[in-house]
């Protein structure tokens, strides 16, 4: 998206028509828009209240399988840990640092994955993806 913005941002400075800046105006929310725009907001509200309230998926990970990941309690929150394939164990908070979603264990990618914005951090909590900028803390078992 960044090549796009610059050749919009490019076109007004010069005056030039574009035929993206329509898609990307501040202004393009309109009435019409609006069921779609209060549909995401409210699953984005979903997803930062209702991961909160699902139970953790156990209290220990020495019995995690190689290459496989679990929410453990982590205090008044929860923590991810994830079992590498050398048996190393890795565990960070689940808590988004963008705004302060659950993280969501993504077995394809071993990411844990924020449905809320879309941020992804590593199984160490490296950020691998924003608008997150700052990494997952670690924990310890
Ligand atoms: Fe996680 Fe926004 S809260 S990306």
């Amino acid at each position: 998206m960044g090549t796009v913005a610059g050749q919009i941002v490019a076109d007004r400075i010069t005056g030039a028509e574009n035929p993206h800046a329509g898609l990307f105006s501040p202004h393009r929310v309109s009435v019409s828009s609006a069921p779609t725009l209060l549909q995401q907001n409210a699953q984005v509200a979903k997803d930062l209240i209702g991961d909160r309230l699902l139970p953790a998926e156990g209290t220990r990970a020495d019995d995690l399988a190689a290459d496989s990941a679990r929410v453990l309690p982590d205090g008044a929150g929860k923590k991810g840990v994830y079992r590498d394939r050398a048996g190393g164990v890795h565990a960070v908070s689940l808590r988004c640092t963008h705004l302060g979603c659950l993280l969501r264990f993504n077995g394809a990618e071993r990411s844990w994955d924020c449905s809320c914005h879309g941020s992804r951090f590593d199984v160490d909590g490296a950020v691998l993806e924003g608008p997150a900028a700052r990494p997952l803390p670690r924990r310890d078992l």
